[in-house]
């Protein structure tokens, strides 16, 4: 199999300078020489164990890995500990107790600090408060949460019991949330009245009403007061606010010593199928691979300021706002706003306030950024910046350039880091002493063996594209999909032989062994970086009444990266209107949330389809693009 360089990738190939380290980022670096890091970390089970001790363990594993169930990999077997203790309460015996963790700012100026030894107990508190609600070791908890302080404290104290959390994105519509809680059969809701963005505040309450109406396992909902948006109680469950919960509760709590591989909590993505997948991490090995890949990529210390700016709803969130950087015991910035609103320098007002010193964003948030102009950034101090980040879809070389360039004063490194919900840590990344090539993720991090191959299992020539795998397991894998065993297996384990783990991208490999990434090979679009299944996309469509048949394809968006494009064939008796079209927008966005992102939709008359009936998208997107159909080959069918 051969998949040659398309549109998008050629673009990326325009910038040829590497970008090697300054002696001033060498001298700063834990890590001071890449590829004896890359060596050292060739024996992934000695490379992982050393890095698992940094950690209190109650009872020490006695097996590094357990391959004999492939592809139900165990790691750290035996060993018994808990990620909030590891992440809260062993700071406290330190001068990290009185350090700020958390740093909330939103949008309209407001800002709030908790230190370890207060985020200890208000975690103490919820912890016992949810137990109070019935909730114990093993049962799920759902949460539809602004990025704030309580949705951090909320998912710190399900692991410290040993609750499971589901959390799902609160950009996410009725359907989306209520389909989430039923998967998970979750007992209790965290929500809030509402969120800010853009100047107003948007509300959620009603949202989760809704989605709880047709949820019969939530016993409780929680309501965080957030927004200052009025409560109204909702009709359906017992209905609590967060306060009131959790007032006079314990601000002691012991820790549940959970088994390394018991379930830390389960997070929703888009597949190739209407049904989201529920990937479920565990807790032992997420702990150490996600603390470590951001000690090592990030090069993080106590008195950093870390600022990553994703949704506490995406995987991103959870590794990278919440459980690294307080396993690491440095202050985690979680922001809530626009990053245009008031200003387009928001962002940057937020670095130059907070000395903020190591910044991880997507690149759909830059090239937005960048239309503005360079003087938003110029016209703030960003001298406290030292490393930035890149996350969720490849970076075009222009966006990197800027990045670099206005953001990161020419001093500062771009840590270009590629992984997925299922990886659950970064997979392929640069340190901040390594070479840069603009576009280009790098090499697999020490510990992480991935390559690029054929369907056959074949490693492909430099230069050639291939599927982007993982080779051996890792500890922050997922473990299985909720509930899906069979799915788990199928998606990522039987794509290819050999018993290796298939990504779901494209990708290829340069002479010099960096790893460009291409896109994905599957039916799931990357929309500002957010993840969305075309059949989700095109389940929403046919539910309204006058769509018969609908097939969407992603088509380039110069600041996002991809959009939908929306091919539709009409119920007899409906006419091709503008004011159909402006309503089947509106019944999208309301059937998935703002994510999906709509850019054109056509009425046709027919769909190219296989003889089994099944719509041939590529064939859809090889005439968008006006390339052959053979280019576009979708790689993978689960
Ligand atoms: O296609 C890859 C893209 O994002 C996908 C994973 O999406 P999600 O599970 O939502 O997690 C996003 C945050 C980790 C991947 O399969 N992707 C992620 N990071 C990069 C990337 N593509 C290129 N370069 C990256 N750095």
């Amino acid at each position: 199999m051969v998949i040659e360089e398309e549109e998008t990738t050629s673009v990326l190939l325009h910038e040829r300078r590497v970008f090697r380290p300054s002696a001033a980022v060498v001298e700063a670096a834990r890590v001071k020489d890449w590829e004896a890091e890359l060596t050292a970390g060739q024996d992934i089970e000695a490379y992982w164990a050393a890095k698992a001790g940094q950690f209190e363990w109650f009872a020490p594993w006695t097996q590094v890995l357990d391959s004999r169930d492939a592809p139900f990999y165990k790691w750290f077997v035996g060993g018994r500990t808990n990620i909030t203790h590891n992440a809260v309460d062993r700071h406290l015996s330190t001068e990290r107790r009185d350090r700020v963790a958390l740093l909330y700012v939103n949008e309209r100026g407001e800002e709030y600090r908790v230190t370890y030894a207060e985020l200890a107990s208000e975690v103490n508190k919820m912890a016992n408060a949810l137990m109070k609600l019935g909730v114990r070791k093993g049962d799920r908890v759902a949460m539809y949460l602004p990025p704030c302080v309580e949705a951090a404290v909320s998912m710190l104290a399900c692991a410290k019991i040993g609750a499971v959390h589901s959390v799902v994105y609160a950009g996410f519509s009725v359907r989306a949330l209520a389909d989430r809680i039923h998967d998970a059969n979750a007992k209790v809701l965290i929500t809030a009245d509402g969120t800010f963005r853009r100047g107003k505040v948007i509300d959620l309450k009603s949202v989760a009403d809704e989605a709880v109406g047709a949820s019969p396992s939530i016993k409780t909902t929680v309501v965080v007061r957030h927004a200052g948006n009025p409560v109204v109680s909702g009709t359906i469950g017992r209905e609590m606010l967060y306060d009131e919960l959790i007032e006079g509760a314990n601000s002691e709590c012991a820790a549940e010593p959970m088994d390394a591989e018991d379930a830390l909590f389960i997070l929703y993505t888009s597949g190739s199928t209407g049904m989201p997948k529920g990937v479920v991490h565990t807790t032992g090995g997420y702990m150490v691979a996600t603390a470590t890949t951001l000690q090592t990529v990030f090069d993080i210390h106590d008195d950093d300021v870390w600022w990553c700016t994703a949704d506490v709803g995406w995987i991103t969130g959870h590794s990278y706002c919440v459980y690294a950087p307080l396993l690491a015991g440095t202050t985690s910035l979680i922001y809530e706003g626009a990053p245009d609103y008031p200003e387009p320098d928001a962002l940057w007002r937020v670095v130059e306030r907070n000395a903020v010193t190591k910044f991880y964003t997507a690149p759909t948030t830059i090239r937005h950024l960048m239309r503005f102009g360079e003087k938003w950034p110029q016209g703030c101090d960003l001298s406290s910046l030292k490393i930035l980040g890149s996350v969720g879809e490849p970076i075009n070389p222009e966006a990197w350039v800027w990045y670099y360039e206005h953001v990161g004063g020419l001093r500062c490194p771009i840590m270009d880091t590629w992984w997925q919900t299922e990886t659950g840590c970064f997979m392929i990344s640069p340190l901040p002493v390594s070479a840069l090539k603009p576009g280009s993720a790098t090499k697999p991090l020490p510990g992480i063996e991935a390559d690029v191959m054929d369907l056959d299992g074949k490693p492909v020539p430099p230069g050639r594209g291939g599927l982007l795998v993982i080779k051996t397991p890792w500890p922050s894998m997922l473990r299985t999909l909720y509930n899906n065993p069979d799915r788990y297996k199928k998606t990522y384990w039987e794509q290819i032989p050999g018993g290796i783990y298939v990504s779901g991208d494209i990708a290829r490999k340069d002479e010099d062994g960096y790893f460009w990434i291409q896109g994905r090979a599957d039916d799931v679009l990357k929309i500002a970086g957010h993840r969305i299944g075309t059949s989700e996309i095109e389940s929403a469509f046919v539910s309204h009444p006058a769509v018969s048949e609908a097939a969407v394809i992603g088509t380039p968006d110069p600041i996002r990266g991809e959009v939908i494009k929306a091919f539709i064939i009409l119920k007899e008796g409906y006419a091709e209107t503008p004011e159909l079209v402006k309503e089947l927008r509106k019944h999208v966005r309301h059937e998935l949330g703002p994510i999906a992102v709509i850019g054109a939709i056509v009425f046709t008359a027919t769909l190219p389809k296989t003889r089994s009936g099944k719509i041939m998208r590529r064939v859809l997107k090889a005439r968008e693009l006006g390339i052959d159909v053979g280019d576009v080959s979708t790689l993978i069918e689960t």
